[in-house]
């Protein structure tokens, strides 16, 4: 369990990531920051209040500022607008950079030593405004994405099969957008290639589904995008940091030399453990998938030249 992990945004993705956070007890103290006076207070409160009836001692607070995260051992910054239909998440960048900019500059005043999972889109560019602003090792400044999109890539793959989620395994890397690369010459069934189980045609429409994952939610929602599956994702990234446990997940690294690609940050396989990112896993792609995942990164790096 850690001392401190503040979440940066009160919105639907932090306050649900503080409230998992909380339930899972990888905490002692959760709190949530946000500029909206009395919301991060009043929702902090009121997840608090559900400790006696989940059976967590964490003590959930709120604040404006920065005080009560001093020497935080993790971030998890969801701070920035989201989208409205018909926007990509590269709509975001030059409103949700100056917000991430302020925020990395907060942090690395309040806790120098942390470790920073950002959540705020477009993810990768907003991961290289963090690394800025922040001066942090690539080791403490990792993006969640590539949770959330193997994700929705395994549900529907499940529901495809009609299998459990849990017997699916998948990795989803490449940049949070349009031009994400499901690999699917990696993707199995207990074992199973996916390729023996379903037909070119069906993968084929899985694949574009999971691409669209999130716009198809902000179409439903048309005043926000979604918040369950990106919080569950981004507080596994978060256990599996404060537990040690050493996961491979597909995360957004700032990458020198991995893939053939060198300053960008992008989706690949990462370890996480206690000190962040603590290991890029190199694997083999195929011609194709290896292009696929070059032309995400260079979708993402003229993202991040605009920032
Ligand atoms: C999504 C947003 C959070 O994919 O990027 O739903």
């Amino acid at each position: 369990m850690f001392e401190k992990i503040t979440v940066v945004g009160a919105g639907n993705v932090g306050a649900t990531a503080a409230q998992r956070i909380a339930e899972k007890h990888l905490a002692r103290t959760v709190i949530m920051v946000d500029v909206a006076e009395g919301v991060p207070q009043g929702k902090a409160l009121d997840q608090w209040q559900s400790g006696p009836v989940e059976g967590f001692d964490a003590r959930v607070l709120g604040a404006n500022d920065y005080s009560l995260s001093a020497g935080s051992e993790l971030f998890v910054v969801t701070a920035g607008i989201a989208r409205k239909p018909g926007m990509s998440r590269d709509d975001l960048v030059r409103t949700n950079a100056g917000i991430v900019k302020s925020v990395g500059a907060e942090i690395k005043r309040a806790a120098p030593n942390a470790i920073v999972i950002v959540v705020s889109n477009p993810l990768d560019a907003m991961c290289y405004v963090m690394r800025e602003a922040t001066g942090f090792p690539r080791e403490r400044v990792i993006g969640m994405a590539g949770v959330l999109d193997t994700a929705r890539y395994r549900m529907f793959l499940s529901e495809a099969l009609g299998v459990s989620v849990e017997d699916i395994q998948a990795m989803v890397l490449g940049g949070h957008g349009d031009t994400m690369v499901p690999l699917i010459s990696y993707t199995t069934v207990s074992g199973i290639p996916v390729t023996q189980l379903l037909d070119q045609s069906t993968l084929a429409s899985i694949v574009t589904r999971a691409r669209n994952g999130g716009a198809e939610i902000v179409a439903h929602l048309k005043t926000g995008s979604a918040y369950y599956a990106p919080s569950a994702a981004a507080v596994q990234m978060v256990e599996a940091i404060v537990l040690d446990k050493k996961r491979i997940l597909p995360c957004s690294a700032w990458l020198q030399g991995e893939f053939d690609l060198s300053d960008v940050y992008c989706g690949v396989p990462c370890l996480l453990g206690r000190k962040g990112l603590e290991r890029i896993i190199p694997i083999t792609l195929t011609a194709e998938e290896h292009a696929a995942l070059h032309a995400s990164a260079e979708a993402v790096r003229s993202i991040q030249a605009i920032v």
